[in-house]
């Protein structure tokens, strides 16, 4: 089995994704800080795959890790996930956000050269396009100027390494632009588990239908849209994952040291309305809502052109918001007692 390195492998869309390597065929090496999660991950994922992968507690930014993972466990790819992603901490405090999200992929690239690392898979999110033109985004759309300082590390991260690329430093990179990821493994054992007042909607809805929030605010119902709510691409995380294990194969086939951006979404909008439904219709609960303000910074619309993604990497999301409501509900319901 080829080992991979896996930043951030016991966070939400990491876990999910070592899932996915695992299956496919690669032994997941996971290099975490559990800044922002709980150990009991490894074990869930055993639980899931039957095997115990070898899992390293410290930080990205320690630039000697690399090397005593690399003794151990020979590697020849790394997906980056592990970062900082509260929007709204970003902006109290960015300098936090600065430092832990740009620091630790200019540490790991250094690292990857210096190990004659080659691959190099990047979590990057819509968050880069800003408020669109157009709510159809292609990779090709214009990025316009961060919303957030989280928006902002992900915009530089993805600079820097096009230009460590194009410099011909030895390292090819895949970057994958996330749209929103919902959903959990089937198993119910891995999940979105945020700390503290969920921001986003899933885990919000999650919460209020199991009796740990009153009610959820659903921000502003006058947006330029069918029902006057926001639409984003939610995408299942499972499908997110795979997107990881395709990337992985195509850049392993490419000979050119080269960086190719990708969008992984479904392709298709949603309102925040017609998740509450799937929500109520997948379940069978009926959720208790109330329309707010707006959010500020909030975009009205966004949703992924897929074209790129679908072809290069043969891959396409598979399920659907339905889905994905019902697997986010398992896992609130095993983790009810936990939340509250
Ligand atoms: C945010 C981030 C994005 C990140 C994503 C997933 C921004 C600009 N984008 O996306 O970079 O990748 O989270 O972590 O911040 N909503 C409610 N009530 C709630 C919560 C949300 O109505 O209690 C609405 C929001 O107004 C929005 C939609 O649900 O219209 C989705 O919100 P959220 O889940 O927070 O994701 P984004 O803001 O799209």
């Amino acid at each position: 089995m080829k080992n991979i390195l896996v930043t951030g492998g016991t966070g939400f869309i990491g876990s999910h994704t070592c899932v996915a390597l695992f299956e496919a065929g690669y032994m997941p090496i996971i290099l975490d800080n559990l800044s922002n999660c709980e150990p009991n991950v490894i074990n869930a994922l055993e639980k899931i795959t039957g095997a115990r992968f070898p899992f390293y507690q410290e930080d990205c930014r320690d630039p000697t890790i690399y090397e005593k993972i690399h003794q151990h466990h020979p590697f020849e790819s790394v997906i980056h996930f592990a970062a900082l992603k509260a929007v709204g901490e970003s902006m109290e405090k960015p300098l936090l956000y600065l430092n832990n999200n740009i620091n630790s992929t200019i540490v790991l690239m250094e690292a990857m050269q210096k190990l004659g690392v080659q691959h190099l898979i990047f979590s990057s999110s819509c968050t880069v396009y800003g408020n669109p033109e157009s709510p159809m985004v292609t990779e090709k759309t214009i990025i316009s100027k961060p919303e957030s300082i989280y928006g902002y590390t992900k915009m530089v991260c993805e600079q820097m390494i096009e230009q460590v690329v194009e410099l011909n430093q030895a390292i090819s990179a895949v970057i994958l632009r996330y749209f929103n990821p919902i959903g959990a493994h089937n198993s119910g054992l891995i999940g979105e588990k945020p700390v503290g007042i969920p921001n986003n909607l899933v885990p919000f809805i999650t919460q209020t239908a199991i009796g740990n929030r009153e009610s959820l605010s659903v921000y502003g119902n006058d947006y330029p849209t069918r029902d006057g709510t926001c639409i984003r691409d939610f995408i299942h995380v499972c499908d997110l994952a795979d997107a990881h294990v395709a990337s992985l194969k195509y850049i392993e086939n490419k000979s050119a040291k080269k960086s190719f951006t990708f969008n992984v979404g479904t392709g298709k909008g949603t309102t925040v309305l017609e998740l509450i439904q799937a929500f109520e219709e997948s379940t069978g609960l009926k959720l208790n809502w109330n329309f707010t303000n707006r959010r500020p910074g909030d975009v009205i619309e966004i949703f992924a052109n897929t074209d790129r993604s679908n072809q290069e990497l043969q891959w396409k999301a598979k399920k659907n918001i339905h889905d994905a409501m019902r697997d986010a509900w398992r896992w609130q319901q095993a983790i009810k007692d936990k939340n509250t």
